[in-house]
């Protein structure tokens, strides 16, 4: 297939490389970017731990070859929140204790942020749904869910 160049926005800034043209939006982050927030389960689009945001939207990103990424506003663990201050979802998850072994946990953030954004009030059987896409193998998901919960009342003014 060939090179080709192109220009990526990511978590805000814009970046020009030229890469294999097969070559996944996952393995960009990863290898030439070092945003190795972005994890990578199984890269057959089955587990979510590869999820990132593209317009604001959950995408697989070891589904999406890079050169499609192209136009588009690309959010990456790495971009939510910022060292000073974590994102609400990011607090929550950190607070409910919904973080084991971590490796799913930014795909499940970002994916929870998207829901959020769409559902601001969601129930706990909304979240189990929303999240459906994403695997975990340690927590069980409940604390998980605790977490969006209470994500959402902070992101509503209600929460602490
Ligand atoms: Fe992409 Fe599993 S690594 S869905
Ligand atoms: Fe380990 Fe989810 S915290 S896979």
């Amino acid at each position: 297939m060939g090179e080709m160049t192109i220009r990526l926005s990511i978590n805000g800034e814009i970046h020009e490389l030229t890469v294999p043209a097969e070559k996944t939006l996952m393995e960009l982050l990863r290898e030439d970017l070092e945003l190795t927030g972005t994890k990578c389960g199984c890269d057959t689009g089955e587990c979510g731990s590869c999820t990132v945001l593209v317009d604001g939207k959950p995408a697989r990103s070891c589904l999406v070859l890079a050169a499609e990424a192209g136009a588009k506003e690309i959010t990456t663990i790495e971009g939510l929140g910022s060292d000073e201050e974590l994102h609400p979802v990011q607090r929550a998850f950190i607070e409910h204790q919904a973080i084991q072994c971590g490796f799913c946990s930014p795909g499940m953030i970002l994916t929870a942020k998207a829901f959020l954004d769409e559902n601001p009030s969601p129930t706990r059987e909304d979240v189990r749904r929303g999240l459906g896409g994403n695997i975990c193998r340690c927590t069980g998901y409940q604390k998980i869910v605790e977490a969006v919960i209470a994500a959402a009342e902070i992101l509503r003014g209600e929460g602490s």
